[in-house]
Parts: C-alpha cells; sequence; structure tokens
C-alpha cells in the first residue's frame, strides 16, 4: 500500500529541478500533486502529465511568490483545483543570485526575503488553516550553516527560513509537522553546466555530489515518518561539517 496514498501535496517550484523530482517521489508513494510554477508553463504541464501517467492527479498553477497577494493567494487557489484541503506542503521555490554583504541593495534583499522566506511563510500560515493532520517540508541550503560571501543576501534569507522552520515546528504542532531538507552540491545553478559541480566536488567529504535522487529520497523521509518535526536533514555528502566558505 503506497504511504501517501489519498494525501495531496502542494509543491512549489516544481515544474523541474528538485522542486519535479518532489513531486515525483511523493507521486511514488500515491499523493496527487498540485504543481506550482512561475514562468515554466511547458515544463509543469509536462511534469503534471508524467504525474498523471504513474496514476495520481495532478494540477498545474502559476503564480509569483515575489509577489505577496500572489504569494498569499496561491494555497486557497491549490486547495481550490484539488478540491480537498492539502496534507503536505513543499516550499521548494527558490531564487539564487550572487550577491555580497557590502553590496546588495535593499530591493536585492527584499526579493531574496519575499520568494525564498516570505512567501513560504504566508503558505504555511494558510496551510496550517486548512490543514486536519498535515506537514510541511521546507528547501533550505546546507550553506546556511557558513557565511557564503558570495550569495550573501540568498544566504540571510535561507538561515531566516531555517529559523522559521523550528518556529513553525513548535507553533503548528501538534496538528502539523513542519521539517526541512538542506541541499548541499546537487544541481549546477540554472546556466551552468556540469563542470560548475566537477569542480566543487573536492570540498565535499565524500568527494562528489549528489543528485535529485539523494534529496528526493529524504523528503519522502520525511513526508512518512510521523514522529518527526523541527529536523533539518543535511543531504550534502557532510559538506556542512567542514565550516569553510563558499563562494570565496
Ligand atoms: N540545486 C541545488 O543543488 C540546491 C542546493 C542547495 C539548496 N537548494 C534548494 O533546493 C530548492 C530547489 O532547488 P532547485 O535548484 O530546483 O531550485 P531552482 O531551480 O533555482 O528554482 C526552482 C524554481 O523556483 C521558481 N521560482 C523562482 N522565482 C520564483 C518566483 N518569484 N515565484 C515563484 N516561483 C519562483 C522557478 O519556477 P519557474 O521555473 O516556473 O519560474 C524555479 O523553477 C531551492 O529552495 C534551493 O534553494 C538547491
Amino acid at each position: 500500500m503506497p504511504e501517501l496514498d489519498d494525501r495531496t501535496a502542494l509543491v512549489t517550484g516544481a515544474a523541474k529541478r528538485l522542486g519535479r523530482a518532489i513531486a515525483e517521489a511523493l507521486a511514488s508513494e500515491g499523493a496527487d500533486i498540485v504543481v506550482h510554477y512561475r514562468s515554466s508553463g511547458e515544463e509543469a504541464e509536462a511534469a503534471a502529465e508524467r504525474l498523471r501517467q504513474k496514476g495520481v492527479a495532478a494540477w498545474t498553477v502559476q503564480a509569483d511568490l515575489a509577489d505577496a497577494t500572489e504569494a498569499r493567494g496561491l494555497l486557497g487557489r491549490a486547495t481550490e483545483l484539488a478540491g480537498r484541503p492539502l496534507d503536505i506542503l513543499v516550499n521548494s521555490a527558490s531564487i539564487f543570485t550572487p550577491s555580497h554583504v557590502l553590496g546588495f541593495d535593499e530591493e536585492e534583499l527584499r526579493r531574496q526575503f519575499a520568494v525564498n522566506t516570505l512567501a513560504p511563510l504566508y503558505l504555511s500560515r494558510a496551510f496550517a488553516e486548512g490543514a486536519r493532520r498535515g506537514q510541511i517540508i521546507n528547501m533550505l541550503d546546507a550553506r546556511m550553516l557558513e557565511c557564503d560571501d558570495g550569495h550573501a543576501a540568498y544566504h540571510l534569507s535561507k538561515r531566516a527560513l531555517f529559523t522559521l522552520t523550528r518556529m513553525l515546528a513548535l507553533e503548528l504542532a501538534p496538528a502539523t509537522r513542519v521539517n526541512a531538507v538542506a541541499p548541499g552540491l546537487i544541481l549546477p545553478p540554472p546556466g551552468q553546466d556540469e563542470s560548475y559541480l566537477e569542480a566543487l566536488a573536492d570540498t565535499v567529504p565524500l568527494k562528489r555530489h549528489g543528485s535529485a535522487d539523494d534529496i528526493a529520497r529524504a523528503v519522502l523521509f520525511l513526508a512518512t515518518s510521523d514522529f518527526v518535526t523541527g529536523q533539518v536533514i543535511y543531504v550534502d555528502g557532510g559538506r556542512h561539517m567542514e565550516g569553510r566558505m563558499y563562494g570565496s
């Protein structure tokens, strides 16, 4: 019997890359999926079709999470599409732009926080109102334990999401579990290729990069582990213990 049969999940940023892999993993355990996207409409439709071929129901929904009104409205729209309250929320959509602490302006910080921190907060609040027993999984970044001086605004936004994960885990217990996965070196940033990962593989204790499947499996573990909340799983080949500076 699939472990997530009769559950419905909203996965943000699920048209491609890690979000899509997470959606597929949840679907492989029987969950119906609302595939959120911002600009990748065609990829989102294709991803939803692949999910349907696995035998689950799937819908697509568009929203720009940099816009607070759209972010606040997304949960309701997803619930309407699914026709019942959602059981699982995965906050995977993110922006990852280079910036230095002495260089970024307020607008850059605001944009990173809007998508990476505030949208998960608004979605979580709406989710907690509707969920009977549910769970939230936030996508962090293993680099948040260091000073990522090459992505300063992004780093701050993920650190805040880390703290928010723990605050919400306490605040929303016992009805809703809140956990996180912190990926390390997994996929090259959009626009970069495999050589980006190969150049950094030596900084990872396990001397290689991970795969989308590694991340999806960690999400699935959290999604099916009923006594786990407030937890962060680092899926990074041990990189978070190194204490080296990224981006320098
Ligand atoms: N990839 C890695 O190796 C890695 C490492 C560490 C942490 N992570 C974290 O893991 C998660 C998934 O990683 P990823 O590499 O799959 O992410 P990604 O490709 O950088 O972004 C995922 C999706 O976020 C959506 N997005 C961006 N801006 C948005 C906005 N304003 N409104 C709504 N959606 C927006 C985009 O959707 P559209 O394409 O539809 O516009 C994009 O496809 C992220 O939270 C990331 O920070 C990933």
